[in-house]
């Protein structure tokens, strides 16, 4: 692997100046040297951001455990690959080796195999954060069948739409979930979801807090007596590397979230490469990243990139403040972790709690400090670095999105000198630019804009499942031959990035990335309600938190204004999860809206966020005297 290590800034960007001047070759390079391949590729790259269409390595063969799993057997096989740390700290941590996850995989495998699962088949997965979540995925990879897996977090009406948007056959859940003192009932809500699934055949259930679930005859089976007589012989599919690797589903501007579609080869090359890259990682080093599987983060920095590289990756089950607030802290001196890379919100979370939570812990193993998901602020940066760090180990504020299978911009590790709540620079391959609303690149430095990418890189997703057209429009149309990332960026006066939030109709809250159209399709659902909008206001520790605008009929203006918004928070739950209740519901009159009706959330941003008394001209709005109206009523809550 000698041209996987970037070692300094230098050659940082001799790296980069190769991968724009011959991207085929510089990819070419990497994909020989590090993989394995059944058939070599006979083209490196098609592609046309027109169409869209990006083909990576067309006419190579693999199998993409076959990279994560088979190839270590020989000098890694007794190596852990997988250390589960269990929710309860009393419960022995396990050590799962290269050998025994490849064993596990392939039973597995066949299991699936047994139950009619084939090649090209869906397979939805809700799993919590224990080992078989990681060896039900490789399991489908194994045989060709497509993953999705679905955050255990989301609701059954959530579940259920990403089930019958995917037509899963087959859906893999545990009893239920445990979340620090409390327990979740997966099984429950898998039950819920199935009532209108018509796709779905099988559910495979994992015993995991052994509680009484309900199996449903003919279609539930539990899992443990299946792997029990499974055999551990499981030759791996050979697959193309444009088949289909995985689906994840994430929010856009309807209410309807986009299944992105990710292949098999491009994405095990970037996400391998950036991996080892971003957290410089070596052999020996015990990595963990604290994301859950069910975010992409999870799929490329927990699974895929680590297990390609026969890294040791940690799977923690638990959460930070349980059995108390030192719990990330303890996990890293018990397991001596080298690289840790989590969200800016849960560094604001603990940052919040007394030192005394990280002193009691010997931190001393931490090599690299490594953030995602969300702009990092820079009190926040100061606590990581000062506290966790002990001002010795770089942070890698890392920026990338479901859509780009691996990170965008980052910090490499000892390489790229950091700036508090800069990405910095592109890494190899990315290029990237800054657009103006016009649709002219902004060139040069010191200068701000959108952020969009001028050519394909390997990960890119191919589209979005069962609908190719709004693959195009969301990504790909705003600026012509650019793919558009629905973030600003600035470009400071020595080309280091800094990603200033988006411009659409997204929020991330808590680093979850939360579209305000299927929000409001919840809110609307209630019968006291006329209409409704949603915005981002700053929040100390999510970032962001959600501000909705409630205009209610005349027989909900009768009502108890808590009980309603009680209400409207459980429609959201039910209908999405917990993660997308609303911090504030301020009731409305009206809400204010272009002449052709559309609401303009550039104004209830202003006001949900304090900047009230300077909205510019109003005066074209279909309905200014509302503004004044929610501007009060901003002032009472
Ligand atoms: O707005 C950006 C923000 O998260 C969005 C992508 O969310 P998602 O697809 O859920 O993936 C999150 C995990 C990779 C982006 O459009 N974002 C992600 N990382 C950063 C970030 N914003 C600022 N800085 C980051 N490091």
């Amino acid at each position: 692997m000698s041209n996987y290590h970037i070692k300094g800034l230098e050659e940082y960007y001799q790296v980069y100046r190769k991968s724009v001047e011959n991207p085929e070759l510089f990819w070419e390079e990497i994909a020989e040297e590090n993989f394995i391949w059944r058939k070599r590729w006979d083209t490196v790259l098609e592609w046309d951001f027109e169409k869209p269409e990006v083909k990576w390595f067309e006419g190579a063969q693999l199998n993409i455990t076959e990279n994560c799993l088979d190839r270590h057997l020989y000098h890694r096989g007794d190596k852990t690959a997988i250390l589960f740390e269990p929710n309860d700290p009393k419960d022995p941590a396990e050590h799962i080796t290269y050998k025994e996850l490849h064993k596990r995989v392939c039973k597995f495998a066949n299991v699936l195999k047994d139950k009619g699962i084939k090649r090209g088949d869906r397979v939805c997965i809700y799993v919590p954060m224990i080992p078989e979540l990681i060896v039900s995925m490789l399991a489908c990879a194994r045989i060709g069948a497509v993953h999705s897996v679905v955050f255990a977090g989301f609701s059954s009406a959530a579940l259920r739409t990403r089930i019958n948007d995917a037509s899963c056959k087959m859906v893999i859940t545990s009893d239920g979930s445990f979340r620090g003192s409390k327990t979740i009932d997966l099984k429950g809500i898998v039950d819920e979801a199935c009532k209108e699934t018509p796709s779905v055949d099988s559910v495979l259930v994992v015993k995991r807090i052994r509680s009484e679930v309900h199996m449903e005859d003919g279609r539930d089976h539990w899992v443990a007596p299946l792997l029990e007589k499974a055999s551990i012989d499981c030759p791996a599919e050979t697959m193309e590397a444009e088949d289909p690797l995985f689906i994840l589903y994430t929010s856009g501007s309807t209410g309807m979230p986009k299944g992105m579609l990710h292949t098999t080869a491009g994405y095990m090359i970037y996400s391998s490469y950036t991996f080892k890259n971003v957290f410089q990682y070596r052999e020996e080093d015990v990595y963990w990243c604290s994301a859950d599987i069910g975010w992409i983060t999870g799929h490329s920095y927990i699974a895929y990139g680590p297990l390609a590289n026969g890294a040791t990756s940690v799977l923690f089950e638990g959460v930070p403040n349980f059995p108390d607030w030192g719990r990330f802290w303890e996990v890293i001196d018990k397991h001596k972790v080298n690289q840790f890379f989590t969200a800016p919100t849960a560094i604001r979370a603990l940052a919040k709690e007394d030192l005394s939570h990280v002193m009691k812990h010997d931190l001393s193993s931490l090599k690299v400090l490594g953030t995602v998901g969300e702009p990092i602020n820079e009190e926040a940066w100061h606590w990581y670095n000062n506290n966790i760090g002990k001002k010795n180990c770089p942070i890698v504020d890392s920026y990338f999105q479901t859509e780009n299978g691996g990170i965008m911009l980052s910090p490499i590790a000892y390489a790229t000198p950091t700036i508090p709540t800069y990405a910095t620079l592109p890494i190899p391959g990315i290029q990237t630019c800054l657009m103006d609303e016009e649709g002219n690149e902004i060139k040069g430095n010191q200068v701000s804009g959108r952020l969009c990418i001028k050519f394909p890189w390997p990960s890119i997703a191919r589209t979005i499942w069962g609908d190719h057209k709004r693959y195009k429009d969301t990504y790909f149309s705003t600026f012509k031959g650019k793919y558009f990332t629905g973030d600003g960026a600035l470009r400071n006066e020595t080309g280091y990035y800094r990603i200033t939030g988006r411009v659409d109709d997204v929020i991330i809250v808590s680093g979850h990335n939360l579209g305000t159209a299927p929000i409001e399709d919840a809110i609307n659902e209630h019968p006291d309600v006329a209409e409704s909008a949603i915005v981002g206001f700053p929040h100390d520790i999510k970032g962001n938190a959600l501000y909705g605008y409630v205009t209610l009929k005349e027989a909900g203006k009768q009502r108890n204004p808590d009980t309603v918004r009680k209400e409207i928070n459980q429609l959201i739950t039910e209908n999405i999860g917990a993660i997308a209740k609303l911090e504030k519901i301020q009731f409305t009159n009206g809400l204010p809206k272009t002449r052709s009706g559309k609401i303009m959330r550039r104004i209830l941003r202003k006001i949900a966020t304090g900047e009230g008394d300077n909205l510019g001209d109003i005066s074209t709005l279909l309905n200014p005297e509302v503004v004044e109206a929610v501007k009060q009523g901003n002032q009472l809550m």
